[in-house]
């Protein structure tokens, strides 16, 4: 890809990691380094590490890492060439003039323009004869024509290509609209509307983007609701509805069951609610969540379905750390229908009463066993004091352990004593598991992505040393070229990582995490991130590359006999003794 070396060496420059990584999770210093929550999977003790003198990541736990383009493009879910250009905005650089538009790059633009060009239309039908009925039912919701045009709610007609003819005289082709998600083609293979005859709900991401949109019959006719499936544009597992809205408050979000419940919520003047689209609540949304909110207060319908999504979402929004409460709805439904029966200071008294998830999830566990049986008792608060001891606060802990005291008659010491014999449990078992799972891990992640690994370990592990220290000491790279050219490398990928540091240093360019990211797929890039900051643990002396390079030649003529062998007890002692050198 034609971006200049100089250019993506002032956008890593001017974006330091710890910077970009700091408004996306919560960062401690540890030495030279930044531990925190690992972004990208769930996760209670901090195994994702910043590395500010590379710019670069790892987190241990789930094997992601690599330069900052590479975590830009993980964590906002963006291509290379958009990762890039976020970077620059962000620094106030402009993209250099692209000869060629990426295929992927310019794919998503065009999805973009076409959902914007249909926002605009579905909304200008509202408003016009055809769009009436539309508009009816928007206002039989008590929905006020200046909610409407702040979420730009539009209505698709009934009929199957309005929105098709109006985009084809727009310029947009076939395919474009198709992977938009705005169209379908049916067995014929003619094209039709993907929402017909139904209210529009826009949805638009935080950077002002109509990524998707919502669709919601006027009757009672199935399927309620059609939402947009993934698109290149657009996944639902994390998005959510009102986000470009809610993020301007303080760091507090309400989080609501349906888009309408959230449009009645802005409209009473809850600006900071948002809800997730047509899915259940994931992991991916608690943690979208968690860049914009410390606080969340859960309002979810009081029906079963309501009560299980709740659940899923206290517990999914746990792991991230967020504080979370949950609202109770008395009577009526959902958020959308309590409002209609009451004015909007009854909910905010609600919400300001509402109890937290622990308070929340003692209740559920309390409701699972009979307390008036001794067994009963029992079972509650040996399940309520394992919750207790997940607590990270050491005063919540006490507050709830002396609450559960009182509530079962039993002393609070004792309950204490339970306490600490569960968290010394939980302590050991995190200890005997971290380490040698990391290590696990770290070997199951080589193996995958560097599968000759297992064939040739020991050439593996010293070819890892090597190309460690070499993005250590790029002035190394020429005496071991050298010494060692790229084709003896034993495994593939180490050949690739090690023939490139050689092709740019000969060109006179320079070595840097970020200048690999673009010729290495993201997995990849992970691993070189690894060895790279791995390397700073092992010898970095040019005797040490001496020793690296020794043991990838002896392994290499160890395989030669091997290969060409014909398998007899000659070859096979052969072999033994090569192996008892290279250990010696
Ligand atoms: P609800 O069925 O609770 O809808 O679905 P609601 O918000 O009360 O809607 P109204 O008040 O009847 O208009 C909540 C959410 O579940 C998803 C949608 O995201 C909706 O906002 N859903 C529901 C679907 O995706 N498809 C459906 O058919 C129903
Ligand atoms: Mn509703």
């Amino acid at each position: 890809m034609p971006l200049p070396d100089r250019f993506i060496e002032d956008l890593t420059m001017r974006n330091r990691i710890e910077e970009v990584a700091s408004s996306y999770v919560n960062l401690r210093q540890r030495g030279r380094n930044f531990v925190g929550l690992c972004p990208f999977h769930g996760e209670k003790t901090p195994s994702f590490t910043i590395y500010p003198e590379n710019n670069s990541f790892y987190c241990f736990g789930c094997g992601a890492g690599g330069d900052i383009i590479t975590f830009v493009k993980k964590i906002e879910h963006l291509d290379y060439l958009d990762a890039v250009r976020f970077l620059a905005d962000r620094a106030g650089l402009e993209m250099p003039r692209l000869e060629i538009d990426d295929t992927v790059s310019k794919l998503r633009r065009r999805c973009l323009e076409a959902n914007r060009e249909a926002a605009r239309f579905y909304y200008e039908l509202l408003y016009s004869p055809a769009g009436k009925e539309g508009l009816d039912y928007y206002h039989s919701r008590g929905y006020t024509d200046r909610t409407i045009k702040h979420f730009g709610l539009g209505f698709a007609p009934n009929g199957f290509h309005a929105l098709l003819d109006h985009l084809r005289k727009k310029g947009f082709h076939d395919e474009e609209l198709l992977s938009a998600g705005l169209c379908r083609r049916s067995q014929k293979g003619h094209l039709y509307d993907f929402f017909r005859y139904r209210v529009i709900v826009p949805i638009i991401d935080v950077r002002g983007n109509v990524i998707a949109f919502g669709g919601r019959v006027l009757d009672d006719s199935k399927p309620k609701y059609l939402n947009t499936g993934d698109t290149p544009v657009f996944k639902k597992t994390n998005n959510l509805f009102a986000l470009n809205f809610a993020k301007e408050g303080e760091r507090t979000l309400i989080l609501c069951e349906g888009y309408m419940d959230v449009i009645a919520m802005h409209q009473a003047g809850f600006t900071n609610t948002v809800a997730a689209l047509g899915t259940s609540f994931t992991e991916d949304h608690a943690r979208l969540m968690a860049r914009y909110a410390d606080d969340v207060f859960l309002l979810f319908d009081s029906d079963a379905a309501g009560q299980q999504g709740l659940a899923r979402a206290v517990d999914k929004l746990r792991t991230t750390g967020l504080r979370t409460r949950v609202v109770r709805i008395p009577d009526g439904k959902d958020a959308d229908e309590y409002l209609r029966k009451h004015p909007p200071g009854d909910l905010k008294l609600l919400i300001e009463r509402s109890p937290g998830d622990v308070e929340y999830q003692l209740s559920a566990i309390r409701a699972r066993h009979t307390l008036t049986t001794t067994d009963g008792k029992f079972a509650y608060i040996q399940e309520a004091v394992k919750l207790i001891a997940t607590l990270s606060n050491p005063i919540e802990q006490d507050l709830y352990a002396g609450r559960l005291a009182q509530e079962t008659d039993v002393s609070k010491s004792v309950i204490l004593q339970q306490l600490d014999s569960m968290k010394r449990r939980r302590k050991k078992r995190a200890e005997r598991e971290v380490l040698p799972q990391e290590l696990k891990k770290e070997r199951q992640e080589t193996q995958r992505i560097n599968p000759e690994a297992l064939q040739y370990p020991e050439a593996a592990a010293a070819e890892e040393a090597l190309i460690g220290l070499l993005l250590m000491h790029p002035d190394y790279i020429e005496a071991a070229a050298r010494e060692l050219p790229a084709e003896d490398m034993l495994t593939s990928l180490n050949r690739k990582i090690y023939a490139l540091l050689i092709e740019r240093k000969q060109a006179g360019l320079l070595v840097e995490l970020s200048l690999l990211a673009v010729s290495f797929e993201d997995d990849q890039m992970a691993y070189i991130t690894r060895i790279w900051n791995k390397a700073g643990t092992l010898g970095g002396s040019e005797d040490d590359m001496q020793r690296y390079i020794r043991v990838i030649r002896e392994q290499g003529s160890l395989s030669k006999i091997n290969l060409n062998g014909d398998g007899s007890d000659d070859d096979m002692r052969r072999a033994m003794e090569a192996l008892r050198k290279i250990k010696t």
